[in-house]
């Protein structure tokens, strides 16, 4: 029998991965909503907005005003993505106490995504990262592209490993592993992160998986064997990159935490509070819940 572990921490990605890549505007107040609606039912850890350009990413752009209607000292964990230096000033400057830095083990979705190459990428980071530890700023990394990349194909687990071992040394955390396109299967899912666990403690990873094909539960169940404990997902499956050809939305907050209070895993969330999440926001900006969970409950 494979051993899981007995609590998983929930980080819930759908104000920042889950909005980024719709087009209409949403309000300020909806993303407010949506994040204290999670926090009611127990997330608590949740990423809320995005301090990247906003000509490259307009959704985000009024992260400061959602930011300075969050209750900070709640207990519950915002955090935040920073691509380099400037978004980590404005992301200081909001009152968050953590932050997340992303790379990719792909070249091509690297330059797609933040103009530069894998190297500059880390560069910027290790400058993101000096002043992070000066603040007193917890740090947790992304690694995109883990399974496959939509401009490069097969991505080399190596390269995956490398990355993230370059994360961890730097500082980061935990470092959660992407398949940004949900293009992987479980056993290479697992091959993949057996390569990562030479380097880095399985407490180190966290798993964020979309769910373009379907695959993403799969693959979630098999990487958890593993004895990973942290896990990202996004009310009604909402999410996907803007500079992913391709991505769709990530694996349904309401389904993962479905699973594993089935399998016996505490994560501290009112499944119900959650789906009632879910509806709200899908509801609020018109567009389908992809929730299969979120379905069953409303
Ligand atoms: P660039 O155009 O090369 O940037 O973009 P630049 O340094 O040349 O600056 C251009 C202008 O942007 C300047 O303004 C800067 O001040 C401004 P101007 O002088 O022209 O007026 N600027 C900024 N403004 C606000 N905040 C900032 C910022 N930085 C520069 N932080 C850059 C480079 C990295 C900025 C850009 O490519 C970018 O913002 N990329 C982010 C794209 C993004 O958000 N993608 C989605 C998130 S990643 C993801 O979804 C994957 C993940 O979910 C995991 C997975 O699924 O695998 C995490
Ligand atoms: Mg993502």
């Amino acid at each position: 029998m494979p051993s899981y572990p007995k609590t998983i921490r929930i980080v819930d990605v759908s104000p920042r991965d889950g909005l980024q890549n719709i087009k209409k505007t949403i309000s300020t107040a909806h993303k407010v909503e949506l994040i204290n609606r999670l926090q009611q039912a127990g997330v608590n850890t949740i990423e809320v907005a995005s301090f990247v350009s906003p000509t490259w990413v307009p959704q985000m752009a009024d992260a400061a005003d959602v930011l300075s209607q969050l209750d900070l000292n709640s207990g519950t964990n915002f955090t935040v993505l920073t691509p380099n230096l400037k978004g980590f000033e404005r992301a200081l400057a909001s009152g968050v106490k953590e932050i997340a830095v992303f790379s990719a083990a792909s070249e091509s979705f690297t330059k797609k995504n933040t103009n530069c190459s894998i190297d500059e990428s880390l560069a910027r980071i290790e400058d993101i990262m000096r002043s992070a530890l000066e603040n007193n700023i917890r740090v947790r990394g992304y690694v995109s592209c883990v399974l496959g990349c939509p401009y490069d194909g097969d991505i080399s687990p190596d390269k995956v490993a490398f990355v993230t071992q370059s994360l961890v040394d730097m500082g980061c955390y935990e470092v959660s592993l992407g398949d940004t396109i949900g293009i992987g299967t479980p056993l290479k899912a697992k091959a993949m992160l057996e390569r990562v666990l030479q380097e880095v403690n399985a407490n180190q990873i966290g798993l964020h998986f979309h769910d373009t094909r379907g695959q993403a539960l799969a693959n979630l169940l098999a990487c958890l064997e593993y004895g990973i404990a942290s896990v990202d997902a996004s009310v009604a499956g909402l999410g996907g990159c803007p500079y992913a050809k391709g991505a769709s939305g990530n694996i349904s907050t309401e389904d993962v935490v479905y699973m594993l209070h089935g399998m016996g895993i505490e994560t501290g969330i009112d499944l119900d509070k959650l789906a009632q999440a879910g509806h709200f926001i899908t509801k609020k900006i018109g567009v389908s819940n992809n929730s299969r969970i979120g379905h069953v409950l409303n």
